[in-house]
């Protein structure tokens, strides 16, 4: 099949390094005499158009559109938590809420649009999505990003570098903080059900204890690190907690995801009150949350966007659909999208990372 139109969304949480794979991808496809086109806010550009007024839900990208946007963090495009075209949640005005499937709708969409193909850039929902327009019959190519880390078929997603390296800062300054006012400082961190921002900004920032969904805690074990700090002559300490991790006997975080809206915080105050009720602590809670999303992207994330984006494009031109590019150092590979999406991406447990944690005395509250 030949390639003449091809369109671009972002879908989920902004990360780090989506402008550069935008530019990365549009620069490629213009360089091979294609035209490009960016979706609005997810599939929202494709699906209700018109609340976007004269604007329109599909903008032309060109050379002018994505110059000087590889060093800028969130999207040009916007993107949407509410991107799953098979799973849209709307509320009507007694707030009940209900499902609807738009699948049919987005791609009867596309097809008007009279695009070839699409470049789909997200996280696991976005790939699940994507998966699902590739068995409809949409030439798709996806694009892993998320500051979780948490997607199969790639080492690593672009966005949590920048995300580790700023988390990893903010470690440093309340470090400085806790041993001025001799306090304990719960640090939370965001990341789902995965532990990968909590354990390698934890470890880089030489945390205490660092909590991760991998491996449930006991708070009385977390204590006695703090004590076991205390006899050696240190009354401040540096906790470092993933918004997913949980207690031993604690409800699961699969449970936590369907409820809420799958939202999750609330763990560093939590872990505090109880340090509090078992020790005579000092403590402090400091929640990174978004601050982790936005920002300019590292050398690392802008190097593995520009190259996803461009990976994206030769696997079109090579009739690859139904695929997402994937980090497979030193080379970036093509991985079917079920794989990619059967589940997530967690911290192997036996992983020399959480061994070098161990063997430099960090706790794990296990
Ligand atoms: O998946 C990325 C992520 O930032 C998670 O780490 C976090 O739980 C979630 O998105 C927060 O999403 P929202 O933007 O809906 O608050």
């Amino acid at each position: 099949m030949t390639i003449k139109r091809i369109s671009i969304c972002t879908g989920g949480g902004d990360a780090p390094g989506l402008n550069a794979v935008i530019r990365s991808a549009v620069s490629a496809a213009l360089n091979r005499g294609w035209e490009c086109y960016g979706i609005r806010d997810g599939y929202t550009g494709l699906l209700e158009p018109e609340i976007y007024g004269e604007r329109g839900g599909i903008v032309p990208l060109t050379r002018e559109t994505v110059t000087g946007i590889t060093n800028t963090g969130g999207t040009i495009l916007g993107t949407s938590n509410q991107g799953q075209p098979f799973k849209r949640t709307i509320t009507d005005e007694t707030g009940q809420t209900t499902e609807i499937d738009l699948t049919d709708k987005l791609v009867a969409a596309f097809h008007a649009a009279r695009f070839d193909a699409l470049i789909a850039i997200g996280g696991d929902g976005s790939m699940a999505a994507a998966h699902t327009l590739y068995q409809r019959g949409i030439p798709v190519v996806g694009v892993p990003k998320t500051i979780d880390n948490d997607l199969h078929g790639t080492v690593i997603t672009f966005g949590f570098d920048t995300a580790v390296s700023f988390a990893t800062e903010c470690i440093d300054r309340l470090r400085v903080t806790a041993e001025s006012h001799h306090r304990t400082i719960v640090v939370e961190v965001m990341g789902r059900y995965a532990g990968w921002i909590a354990l390698n900004a934890g470890v880089s920032g030489t945390a205490d204890v660092i909590l991760i969904p991998e491996i449930r805690y006991d708070i009385d074990k977390v204590a006695a690190k703090i004590e076991a700090l205390r006899d050696q002559g240190s009354d401040s300490a540096i906790i470092v907690v993933a918004e997913g991790a949980r207690a031993v006997g604690e409800k699961g975080t699969d449970r936590l995801r369907q409820v809420a809206g799958g939202r999750l915080s609330g763990v560093g105050t939590r872990i505090a009150r109880r340090l509090e009720a078992l020790l005579d602590l000092d403590t402090r809670v400091v929640v990174l949350g978004h601050l982790l999303r936005g920002g300019t992207p590292t050398t690392f994330d802008r190097l593995i966007s520009l190259r996803f984006g461009a990976a994206a494009v030769r696997a079109l031109e090579e009739g690859q659909f139904g695929c997402m590019v994937g980090l497979d150092p030193p080379t970036v590979r093509y991985v079917p999208l079920d794989v990619a999406t059967r589940q997530i991406k967690r911290v192997p447990l036996n992983s020399d990372t959480i061994l070098t944690a161990r063997d430099l005395g960090i706790c794990f509250g296990d």
